[in-house]
């Protein structure tokens, strides 16, 4: 017999965001718990979840059930203004707490521990030709218990609709060609891929009413 909880959308409040850095790690290996490939804990939230809902909390949603928070979604409107205020705000007191290891160090890490410690230190700048139609991006993530029950949809109807009503006229994403479950949910909720070697890049256009409906 099924016991799915009752799930419900809301807006991030600064109580989750232990439940975020939790929620990012658990699934930052392709969509797997990467609990494992990181000494310190924090790193991969400090990354790709916490500086989106401290800095842009109007774009930050947090599915819970009653046992809790499970899953979010967070958004940047202006993916250029936001790099910039990364570089002034944000990665400074990162590069003191994660100092830049030695390339040898850094080449022996897991993938993603090498990733997120090498966007802290050198932030990959998204080009100005993806941002200029599609200026706004996401990150979504969900614990293994909220998983297929149709939140993600939810979620990204959820952003969608906020970044609509901040004027946002484009929504991209990158994704780890090593996680196809995430790519065949984004091409299924309303994404278009971009011919892109090394990552998936999938973009929607927000100008059009019915790019999440389907
Ligand atoms: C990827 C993720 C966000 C998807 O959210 P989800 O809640 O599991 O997906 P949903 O249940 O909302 O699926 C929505 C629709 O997409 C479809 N779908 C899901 N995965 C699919 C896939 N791999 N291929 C095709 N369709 C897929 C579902 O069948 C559903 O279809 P329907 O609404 O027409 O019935 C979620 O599973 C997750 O957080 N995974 C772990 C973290 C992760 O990988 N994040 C993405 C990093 S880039």
């Amino acid at each position: 017999m099924d016991h799915q909880q009752a799930a419900r959308i809301r807006h991030y409040q600064p109580a989750d965001l232990e439940d975020m850095y939790r929620i990012c790690l658990q699934t930052a290996d392709d969509g797997q718990d990467a609990t494992a490939l990181f000494t310190e804990p924090r790193l991969v939230g400090d990354v790709f979840a916490v500086p989106y809902a401290v800095l842009e909390p109007s774009l930050a949603f947090v599915a819970e059930d009653e046992s809790g928070v499970c899953g979010y979604i967070v958004g940047a409107l202006d993916t250029q203004a936001f790099d910039r205020r990364l570089e002034r705000e944000w990665w400074p007191a990162l590069r003191v707490r994660y100092p830049e290891p030695a390339p040898d160090q850094a080449a022996a890490l897991p993938r993603v521990v090498r990733l997120a410690v090498q966007d802290i230190h050198h932030p990959w700048l998204t080009p100005a030709e993806l941002t200029d139609r599609y200026p706004s991006h996401l990150h979504i993530n969900l614990l293994p218990r909220m998983q297929d029950r149709g939140m993600g949809r939810e979620l990204i109807k959820t952003l969608a609709a906020a970044l609509r009503e901040q004027g946002s006229r484009g929504l991209h994403l990158h994704v780890s060609l090593g996680n196809p479950r995430a790519m065949g949910f984004y091409r299924h909720v309303g994404f278009s891929r971009l011919p892109a070697s090394d990552v998936g890049v999938f973009v929607m256009d927000l100008s059009d009413p019915s790019s999440t409906n389907s």
